[in-house]
């Protein structure tokens, strides 16, 4: 049984009791419009935790386009359905004025990690992100949170978050859920059109290619580049960065000298599609 949570306060009292009887707490934060790749990450959490939160929160504060607030996806019985076929214990589902309540004042901002690639391009994206999160840790009160990679630099800004606040919470990551021809799992691939659907796995088949070109030897530069015409070629409308990184701090990389990751974003119609790779 799923029971769906929407204050603060009975989710305190809910977890207050789970801790007195020595339960080790599962959070999986997400936005709702739930697929298999949020799924696979309660299936970690189910597998690890004795008791299990779900929490889905459309944050407002992470949304640097308006439009992409409005249209994102609001299915909370499908939602609802799904998690309790998983046998998770708690929806948590507050509303806005929940979690920021009137007087709300505070943001709180990684430096270094959130600066680059996402946070370039949507600024203040990470600022909502890091603010969320540290509201949902601290309301759910678990002892580990479970982050999909998909959003790869996401789970870099938290595992910062975490250690500079020493917030008493263990972060997993667990890898991307794709669909069979590669594209990764997202809430916002149900607004991709039956074409650009069509369109959509070639993000993953550069990066897949751009790969083997960097572990061939040839120069990030070249690599990346060819990677870009290859997703224009395939239809998208433009390349908003395609870049070799340390995997761990995001260190810009010329060349394979660290454990590195492949990071793109790219826009398809009206869907802005992200997209990470180890190398
Ligand atoms: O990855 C997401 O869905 C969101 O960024 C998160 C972590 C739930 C914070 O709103």
């Amino acid at each position: 049984m799923t029971a769906i949570i929407r204050t603060g306060a009975a989710l305190r009292d809910k977890v207050a009791g789970w801790k007195r009887a020595g339960a080790l707490v599962g959070v999986v934060p997400t936005m709702g419009a739930l697929h298999d790749g949020h799924l696979s990450l309660a299936r970690a959490a189910r597998a690890s935790s004795d008791r299990v939160i779900v929490t889905v929160f459309v944050n407002p504060k992470q949304f640097n386009n308006p439009n992409d607030l409005a249209n994102y996806p609001k299915t909370e019985a499908q939602d609802l359905a799904l998690l309790k076929a998983e046998g998770v214990d708690v929806l948590f589902a507050p509303g806005p004025d929940e979690v920021y309540p009137a007087g709300f004042a505070t943001t709180v901002s990684v430096a270094g990690v959130s600066e680059p690639l996402e946070g370039a391009h949507r600024p203040g994206h990470f600022d909502g992100v890091a603010t969320v999160v540290s509201k949902l840790f601290g309301m759910t009160q678990a002892g580990r949170a479970f982050f999909g990679e998909k959003d790869w630099q996401q789970l870099q800004v938290v595992r910062r978050l975490v250690a500079d606040l020493n917030i008493p919470i263990q972060i997993i990551g667990c890898p991307t859920i794709r669909e069979s021809d590669g594209l990764a799992m997202s809430s916002r691939n149900v607004r991709l059109t039956t074409a650009e659907r069509a369109i959509a796995p070639a993000l993953q088949g550069a990066l897949q290619t751009a790969a083997k070109d960097l572990r061939a030897g040839l120069p990030a530069g070249k690599a990346l580049a060819a990677a870009a015409v290859q997703i224009i070629s395939a239809g998208f409308a433009n390349v908003e960065y395609l870049e070799l990184r340390a995997a761990e701090g995001l260190a810009p990389l010329t060349a394979l000298t660290a454990p590195a990751r492949l990071l793109v974003a790219a826009q398809l119609g009206e869907v802005r599609l992200i997209d990470n790779i180890p190398v």
